[in-house]
């Protein structure tokens, strides 16, 4: 597959260059010299004037949160629930007179929990999947090797018990996750990645999560390259993008229930990271001043001359059921562009045999790959006339959804690595304009019933990213 071959490939690239690093390093550093990176084990001889943290992050585009690098201590804020922790190099003491309601870790962490599958990738892709034993929501997790280790119990699913969860959660170094501040629990690290408005900012937050494993040298590099290829593929998409550029709605039907008053209502985003992958992607946001519709004949004439429609619905099986939601007819059918162009995405392609959905969980770091996935949605030959999207499918073009189950983890000891397809600068145009082409084969059905079941889980995940 040769997404995957690309994605190894930046693997050992960026191994090659650690190698090579090292090698330089040992070649002119004299033997006596400071540690060049930051080291995995413990201080055995504290000396107040060395740096212990030689490698040290650079925030380029996150708003939501800061760190400060001290000898033996780093300070790690979430300015977006205003948490702060200091984070001690283990064998070395501890900062005193820090401002009340600090939280003390010594670093680097072990063992630590993760509250929602979002954290999940991030340390997939910082290779510490193993430090992860605690995991909640472990039922929507979609990582192949994270549903082998739940599988087996090397990692224990978060108990739906308080007691216990509250057990579970005291026996590890760091949960990671929560999206408020929570200062009765002292291990407790809130999160800010889906709220950082930008598409980068959600990336950079493998930083923040890289401070309490030392592994500052490895988030620096891979987000790198990553920043770069979105970088490339924004202004590839920019030099390509047609004079008139289409404009994509993202949209979204709330059913009647319990949460909202049993009245149901129509939803247009603006959030910003998704203006921004739109803009990216060489297409506009559509915006108005109504953002929430109470009928859908309301909904559907503020969005009727829309060229792309991005139904994030979180249950919806195929076309039949996007028709269903927005109340779509045969009487109404060609007053609407998107529909009648038969371009409708939905991002859930990837997903797991319960019916969670991927995106929520993997997107989130690979914003050059979700670039990827909408570059194509806004035309089909970019980035290239072959490029398979991850996570949006056409459902008006009947493409299918992709099951991950753990039987396709490979190795549960491999990080997981981005899957963007490698950005040379350009695009190649086409001769003649390639229409869409209706990916055909055999639908995947019963995932509504099986749906249902998670969809609570799943509430809380979702209301972050609306
Ligand atoms: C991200 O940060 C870099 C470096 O500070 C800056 O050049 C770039 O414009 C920023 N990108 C965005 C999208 O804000
Ligand atoms: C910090 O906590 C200590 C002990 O609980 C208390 O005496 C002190 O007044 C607090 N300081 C601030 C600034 O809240
Ligand atoms: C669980 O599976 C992982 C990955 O295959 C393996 O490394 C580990 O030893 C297994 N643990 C148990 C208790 O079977
Ligand atoms: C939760 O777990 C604790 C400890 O195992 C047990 O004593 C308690 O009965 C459980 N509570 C419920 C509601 O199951």
């Amino acid at each position: 597959m040769p997404v995957a071959t690309y994605g190894m490939s930046v693997f050992r690239t960026h191994y090659l260059a650690v190698l090579c690093s090292l090698f330089a390093f040992a070649l002119v550093a004299s033997p006596a010299a400071a540690q060049s990176a930051n080291s995995q084990t413990c201080v055995t001889n504290f000396s107040a004037n060395t740096d212990y943290f030689p490698s040290k992050i650079k925030v380029e585009n996150a708003t939501f949160f800061s760190v400060q690098y001290f000898n033996n201590y780093k300070l790690v804020t979430n300015k977006n629930t205003n948490e702060t922790f200091a984070l001690t190099q283990c064998g070395t003491p501890q900062p005193t007179n820090l401002p009340n309601g600090t939280k003390y870790f010594t670093v680097p962490v072990k063992h630590v929990a993760a509250v929602y599958t979002t954290d999940v990738t991030f340390l997939e892709f910082l290779g510490v999947r193993s430090a992860i034993t605690v995991l909640g929501s472990s039922v929507d997790v979609s990582s192949p090797c994270a549903q082998k280790l739940l599988a087996n119990n090397t990692i224990a699913s978060l108990s739906q018990n308080a007691t216990m969860a509250t057990e579970q959660e005291a026996s590890v170094d760091v949960v990671f996750g929560a999206f408020t501040a929570e200062p009765a629990q002292n291990n407790s690290v809130s999160i800010s990645s889906t709220s950082d408005p930008g598409t980068l900012n959600r990336a950079e937050w493998l930083k923040f999560y890289s401070t309490f494993f030392n592994l500052e040298d490895h988030a620096q590099s891979i987000t790198q390259a990553l920043f770069d290829n979105y970088n490339c593929l924004r202004d590839a998409s920019a030099a390509a993008a047609s004079a008139t550029r289409p404009v994509v709605a993202w949209t979204s039907y709330d059913a009647p229930s319990d949460y909202n008053n049993k009245t149901a209502s129509w939803l247009i985003s603006v959030a910003p990271y998704k203006a921004q992958l739109t803009s990216d992607a060489g297409a506009t946001i559509f915006n108005s001043t109504t953002l929430t519709f109470s009928t859908s004949a309301a909904f559907l004439d503020a969005v009727a001359n829309v060229d792309i429609l991005i139904d994030e619905t979180y249950i919806s099986s195929n076309i039949t059921d996007v028709y269903k939601n927005y109340n779509i007819t045969t009487d109404n059918v060609g007053n609407l562009k998107f529909a009648s162009s038969k371009r409708i995405f939905r991002e859930d392609t990837v997903q797991t045999l319960a019916g969670a959905i991927d995106w929520f969980e993997s997107a989130v770091v690979q914003e050059d790959a979700v670039l990827a996935d909408l570059i194509n949605v806004v035309n089909s030959s970019y980035p290239s006339a072959s490029y398979k999207r991850v996570w949006l499918r056409n459902v008006a073009q009947g493409e299918n959804v992709v099951i991950k189950t753990a039987a396709d983890c490979v190795d549960p000891t491999a990080p997981v690595v981005d899957i963007a397809p490698k950005c040379n600068g350009t695009f190649v145009t086409p001769v003649n304009g390639t229409a869409p082409s209706a990916a055909a084969g055999n639908k995947v059905n019963g995932l509504w019933s099986v749906g249902m079941a998670v969809v609570v889980v799943v509430v809380a995940t979702v209301a972050m990213w609306v």
